[in-house]
């Protein structure tokens, strides 16, 4: 895997940065595919008989652990890059992520030549933090969590006059996230239900925007953390709210719902399940035995939310959506692989 930035390109300056940064909508997804493809090819999606035999369906995985950060969130950041307006690049961007949103602005501004900061929480695995950095951006570990990481990063930016990225609430992020799932069902219009991981909904959000436009008979299951069920209590009360957190999984580390994303799942998830840090760790092992695949654990949700659903019917598809595994998930790894 490689983590090196692409060289400068303007290619992205013909995408429409108004549908881009408007509201959520098909069309902005449309215009961030668009942005993105000059940089990010297309992920291949395969099917593994081994798979099929242990999830007892038919399974359609997305790889998008072979993006050149390991995971589907360089596809928001560089689609949000290609819709800054000039004043918002030369101000530098700000975020807060506990590693594969950071990546993703990291490697997006050190292409575009922006100027970026990531602040991340004292538990992000020090694997993404050390590659954030070798992108070029700098790093400031602050806060227990990601919301008091977020709480620090919003100070940074008004001491600094920079301009804060809210990873779940900005419209070109969910855009670009929504890129994975309109690859996916264009080319497997067979699948019935997908499984979608959720930390902070931008790509649910994203997969909702893109089936109910080009595939509306597919069912949208989300799936979080039990560790961590912000987004989920969020989706079930109407109105966002925080909860604790505590799983492994640090892509579903999120403590808080999104104010955008939160009407969008109410609205297009057919069901939202709960899983835990266990059953992750066995769709880890699922996925390195019969798929090949080292999955980090968020990029398992998909699978391990497919494994544990009763009313499961028809051709599934879920994205593994990173493979960057911390040391201590892969030490738990390589100990339930056996021989
Ligand atoms: C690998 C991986 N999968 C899933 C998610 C959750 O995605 P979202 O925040 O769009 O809900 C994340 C978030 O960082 C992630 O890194």
């Amino acid at each position: 895997m490689t983590t090196t930035a692409p060289a400068r390109t303007t290619a992205t300056a013909s995408a429409r940065p108004s549908a881009l940064r408007g509201a959520p909508s098909f069309e902005g997804v449309l215009a961030a595919a668009e942005a993105i493809s000059s940089t990010l090819p297309a992920t291949p999606a395969w099917e593994y008989p081994l798979l099929n035999e242990a999830v007892d369906s038919r399974v359609v995985v997305k790889h998008e652990n072979v993006q050149p950060i390991g995971a589907f969130k360089v596809r928001g950041g560089v689609a949000l890059m290609s819709a800054l307006t000039p004043q918002e690049r030369r101000a530098g961007l700000i975020t807060v992520s506990t590693g594969n949103h950071a990546q993703s602005l990291a490697f997006a501004a050190r292409a575009a030549g922006v100027d970026a900061t990531i602040v991340m929480p004292v538990s992000a695995p020090r694997v993404k933090a050390d590659a954030v950095r070798a992108l070029g951006a700098t790093v400031v570990i602050e806060g227990a969590d990601m919301s008091a990481a977020a709480a620090h990063a919003m100070t940074l930016a008004g001491r600094d006059g920079l301009h804060f990225v809210n990873p779940g609430n900005e419209t070109a992020i969910i855009h670009g996230h929504g890129t994975v799932y309109l690859e996916l069902l264009r080319e497997h219009p067979e699948i019935e239900t997908l499984y979608v991981p959720i930390g902070s909904g931008s790509g649910a959000a994203g997969a909702i925007l893109v089936r109910d436009a080009i595939a509306p008979h597919v069912r949208i299951v989300g799936v979080q953390a039990e560790g961590a069920p912000a987004v989920h209590r969020s989706w079930s009360s109407g109105r966002v709210t925080t909860a604790p957190i505590d799983t492994f999984a640090s892509g579903l580390a999120t403590g808080s719902g999104f104010e955008v994303t939160l009407p969008i799942l109410r609205e297009g998830l057919a069901d939202f399940m709960l899983v835990g840090d266990d059953l992750l760790r066995e769709a880890m092992r699922v996925m390195a035995a019969s798929a090949h695949t080292l999955c980090e654990g968020a990029g398992v949700a998909g699978l391990a939310g497919a494994m544990a659903d009763a009313s499961r019917t028809g051709v599934v598809g879920f994205a593994c959506t990173g493979g960057n595994a911390s040391g201590e998930e892969i030490r738990e790894l390589t100990a339930r692989i056996g021989q």
